[in-house]
């Protein structure tokens, strides 16, 4: 793997809550609370988690937007926290941000041209004033825009058109890190295709480092080499884009893979869902030990007062960082081969063997899509693992079918 560029070490970011008439500190908001991981250059880091977890923070950390409560990020060797104003400078300029929503993130006011141009006032040795236009229209070409329309206003570009100029501005000063906090979940499925595969290819072209957040599994594990996943202001598991996709040993991981739609037709109704009841706790007053035990089936006595490191554990092929005391592989899509069935056959939900059930299932199918996860496949109790408690909402249902979204696996059977 090449050469280590940026590293986040220990980064905690603790928000005040403030109540009452005197604005007295009653608590924190522990939005990132101890992430390390370290970007190598020219590689695309995922960030995933829902939403609250603390992606954006720790975004805006790495950007230097906010001061961490504790903890640094080292860029090319050199601490951010320690760096000199003029040291600043440059670090500003090497490591930039692309935002979500390319129809506030854009001055309305302002032409393309300027919107682009804008970090040329700001680091203004990095094109002479003479050469900015030019350099404008080249980015412009680079983004896949047309560089005469660098006189228009954001409001006449379509939103795929908006990111691009994102991503524009985000690449004018020649970063060696592009931070992207969710840059292409406003938009259209079919443009956040293409959106991404110009991240890849400028990516391919100018040497840069991605970190890439979204709660988008599919789109993460699309672009990234490695992907992180977090949880309540932590990571829980980090690995390569296979070991996490198809080696997750961290139930957190588990239980989100498992709310993916498969597009694979002859797999849907074979996979076992896991759908998480019950809410994220809250970043103010995160559970003890394990952050994760309040909603995890495998949790026992020790997830609640030991709090798990994550550190390399075996992952059945061979070991990545997860943060589970019982960290242990699960197959996610159990990949059943049906090539030899009848096409009917390949569809038919393998545990409904008896026809008196099926029957009954397919007329009742309908409705209980309303309720449960898209087809009326059954919601089954969850093995007990390690000896959960009684009373665990977990629950698998064998069906994935409908599961997509930030939302889908926190859903009611
Ligand atoms: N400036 C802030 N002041 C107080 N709390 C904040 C601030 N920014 C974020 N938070 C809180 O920190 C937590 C993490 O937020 P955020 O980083 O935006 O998560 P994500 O991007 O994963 O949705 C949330 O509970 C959020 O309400
Ligand atoms: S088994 Fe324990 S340590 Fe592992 S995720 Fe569940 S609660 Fe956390
Ligand atoms: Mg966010």
């Amino acid at each position: 793997m090449t050469e280590v560029i940026l590293e986040a070490r220990d980064l905690v970011k603790h928000y005040p809550i403030k109540t009452g008439i005197l604005r007295r500190t009653t608590g924190h908001v522990k939005a990132v609370d101890g992430v390390s991981f370290e970007l190598h250059r020219g590689e695309t880091l995922g960030i995933v988690g829902e939403s609250g977890c603390g992606k954006s923070t720790l975004g805006r950390l790495i950007m230097r937007l906010e001061e961490p409560t504790s903890g640094s990020v080292v860029f090319e060797g050199q601490e951010m926290q320690k760096a000199s104003t003029g040291d600043m400078r440059t670090l500003r300029r090497d490591i930039q941000i692309v935002f979500q929503d390319p129809y506030t993130s854009l001055n309305p006011r302002m032409t393309v041209g300027d919107i682009i141009g804008e970090p040329f006032e700001i680091h203004p040795d990095v094109v002479p004033k003479g050469g900015r236009r030019a350099r404008v229209q080249e980015l412009l070409d680079l983004v896949g825009l047309n560089p005469e329309h660098i006189n228009r206003y954001p409001h006449q570009f379509s939103g795929g058109q908006r990111q691009r100029i994102g991503i524009a501005r985000g690449i004018a000063l020649n970063p060696k890190v592009l931070v992207c906090d969710e840059p292409v979940s406003a938009l259209d499925v079919s443009v956040q295709a293409q959106v991404v595969n110009l991240m890849e290819k400028l990516q391919n072209e100018l040497g840069l480092a991605y970190i890439f957040i979204a709660h988008d599994l599919s789109v993460v594990r699309h672009i990234s080499d490695r992907v992180g996943v977090m949880y309540l202001g932590k990571m829980a598991e980090l690995g390569t884009e296979d070991e996490v996709y198809q080696l997750p040993t961290h139930p957190y991981t588990q239980a989100l893979l498992s709310a993916v739609p498969v597009p694979d037709p002859t797999l849907r109704g074979k996979r076992q869902q896991i759908v998480l009841v019950g809410d994220v706790p809250s970043p103010a007053n995160p559970p003890s030990g394990c952050r994760f035990h309040t909603r995890c089936w495998k949790a026992q006595e020790v997830c609640k007062v030991e709090e798990p490191q994550l550190v390399d554990r075996p992952d059945g092929e061979g070991q990545h960082r997860s943060a589970c005391h019982f960290a242990e592989p699960r197959p996610i899509v159990d990949t059943v081969d049906v090539s030899h069935l009848e096409p009917d056959e390949r569809f038919a939900t393998p545990e409904v063997v008896d026809p008196e059930a099926r029957a009954e299932r397919e007329m009742s199918a309908s409705e209980e899509s309303r309720i449960a996860a898209g087809d009326g496949s059954e919601a089954v109790e969850l093995p007990r693992e390690h000896g959960s408690t009684p009373g665990d909402e977990t629950r698998l249902v064998g069906n994935d079918e409908g599961q997509g979204g930030e939302e889908g696996h926190r859903r009611q059977p």
